[in-house]
């Protein structure tokens, strides 16, 4: 039976736009709904121009009451129904109890090659660290911040000269390769890792 895929944005969106394009023809998944936590996140007029239903659960209208945003989180979600829910460039820490309710069902794209970087500021730190390769890493969400089941990663090479911004513009057509890549297997049930690049 097809998938029923939600995802999760804060920005630009360009990993949810390469997922979106990538659940056509015989891909055992679908989007159904596009979430930000953000009404000015630029990827909801990308998902609504690509004909993905969208919704926003705005995080400042909850201030400091993480539960409650959660609690509407979940209610946005469950109207939509998802088999999956992708984490693409969504900047808000889910707690425990939200994880609970969607427990092996959510996946997260993270700029480093985890374990290494959880957290911000990946890029910089793989450069003050003097790592020979950087890349990006998709796992299966769990309590514990960007932890979790490995279920892909891409990596490249650190060249002389880079920049935390260079690393992150040369590494994001390898999440837009690796996350699809990534769905479409998890999609039929298969949780071996993806592994991408040199
Ligand atoms: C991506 O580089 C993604 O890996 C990163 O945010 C960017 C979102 O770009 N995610 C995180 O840092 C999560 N902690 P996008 O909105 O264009 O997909």
């Amino acid at each position: 039976m097809t998938k029923r895929v939600a995802i999760l944005i804060s920005g630009g969106g360009s990993n949810m736009e390469a997922l979106v394009r990538s659940m056509t023809g015989d891909h055992p998944a679908r989007p159904v709904l596009v979430l930000s936590n953000d009404p000015a996140a630029g990827g909801l007029a990308k998902a609504a121009g690509l004909g993905v239903p969208t919704a926003v659960v705005d995080h400042k209208a909850y201030s400091k009451d993480r539960a409650a945003f959660e609690a509407a989180l979940h209610a946005a979600l469950l109207d939509a129904q998802p088999d999956i829910i992708c984490l693409a460039g969504f900047m808000r820490i889910l707690g425990a109890e939200f994880i609970r309710q969607w427990d092996g069902r959510i996946l997260n794209i993270h700029p480093s090659l985890l374990p290494k970087y959880r957290g911000l500021h990946t890029h910089a730190r793989a450069l003050e660290a003097g790592d020979t390769y950087h890349g990006c890493t998709v796992h299966e969400v769990t309590a514990a911040l960007d932890d979790g089941p490995v279920l892909g990663q891409a990596r490249m090479r650190v060249l002389p000269g880079d920049t935390p911004d260079i690393l992150a513009a040369r590494l994001l057509p390898l999440e837009h390769a690796l996350y699809p890549a990534v769905l479409r297997r998890f999609a039929a049930g298969d949780r071996r890792p993806v592994m991408l690049g040199g």
